[in-house]
């Protein structure tokens, strides 16, 4: 696809998604806002992508929202910018598909809120994570103080919030906001070969695990399980748990063909 701001390409069914403004650390600004949108149609549409990666082009996986966007900015417009990140992240984070954030610099507000609602971040070592608008007077507006809050509870992510300060890779893997760290050289090679085992998986059965964990973790554990129950079931309407126990019985991969509805 071609845009200026960022880079889509495809892959036998991956789709990496990769901000590229690197001389402004990949900050997000209006530009870039419709470009990301237009890329998200274009993946949702498109049935044979079956996992997205995101990533950055330089030394930033984004340095947040581009600052010259508040200037001068009215209440109003400040809402709209925001409900229109949030629009995006909701579409984002519901894709059928797992969506993997390779984190390889900085990821700071707006971009720490993108990879937040992917379904798992892989960083480089050196990369740094944050929320650091309270500096500039303002508060995450992208899902940031409720997606961290979620991940990681109360403690931690008002302390990361109401100081603004930077996690490194290391601390953002303890504190379990990232799953897997990797030399830079190394992460999006590391990412791609997830991505190429992901690709191999059933689409119905990781949709279902994906919906399973996100809506379940919004509710209480009985719901919750009802809900996985529900899930459980209707992967009996795609052909892949015959395929999948059959190859299993016959010593062979398995090839899983169902589609989510
Ligand atoms: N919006 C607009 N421009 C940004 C930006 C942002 N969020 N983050 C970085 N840039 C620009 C810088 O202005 C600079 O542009 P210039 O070369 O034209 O002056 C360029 O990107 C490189 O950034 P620089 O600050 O020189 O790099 P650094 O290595 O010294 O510092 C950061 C890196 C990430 C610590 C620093 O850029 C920073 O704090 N950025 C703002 C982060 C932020 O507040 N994000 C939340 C916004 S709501």
């Amino acid at each position: 696809m071609s845009a200026s701001t960022i880079l889509l390409t495809k892959s036998q069914g991956i789709a990496t998604l990769t901000f590229n403004r690197p001389e402004k650390l990949n900050a997000l600004n209006q530009e870039m806002t419709g470009e990301l949108r237009h890329a998200l149609d274009d993946i949702s549409q498109d049935a044979s992508v079956r996992v997205l990666i995101l990533t950055g082009q330089g030394r930033a996986f984004m340095a947040g929202a581009d600052v010259k966007t508040f200037l001068g900015a009215s209440p109003f417009a400040a809402r709209r910018f925001v409900q229109r990140a949030h629009d995006f992240l909701f579409r984002l984070e519901a894709l059928p598909i797992p969506v993997i954030a390779a984190v390889n610099g900085f990821a700071l507000g707006a971009g720490f809120e993108i990879a937040l609602a992917g379904d798992f971040i892989y960083a480089a070592q050196e990369a740094k994570l944050g929320l650091p608008e309270i500096t500039l007077g303002i508060i995450p507006g992208a899902g940031g103080t409720q997606r961290l809050t979620r991940l990681v509870g109360k403690s931690l992510a008002k302390e990361i919030i109401m100081t603004g300060r930077l996690l490194d890779a290391a601390e953002a893997q303890g504190a379990g906001i990232v799953a897997q760290v990797f030399p830079e050289d190394k992460l999006l090679m590391e990412t791609l070969k997830t991505a190429q085992v992901l690709a191999q998986k059933g689409r119905v059965a990781l949709h279902f695990a994906k919906q399973a964990v996100d809506r379940g973790a919004e509710v209480d554990l009985q719901s919750g399980c009802a809900l996985e129950v529900d899930l459980f079931a209707l992967c009996f309407a795609s052909p892949d748990p015959q395929e999948g126990v059959k190859a299993f019985l016959e010593k062979r991969p398995p090839v899983f063909q169902g589609e989510p509805a």
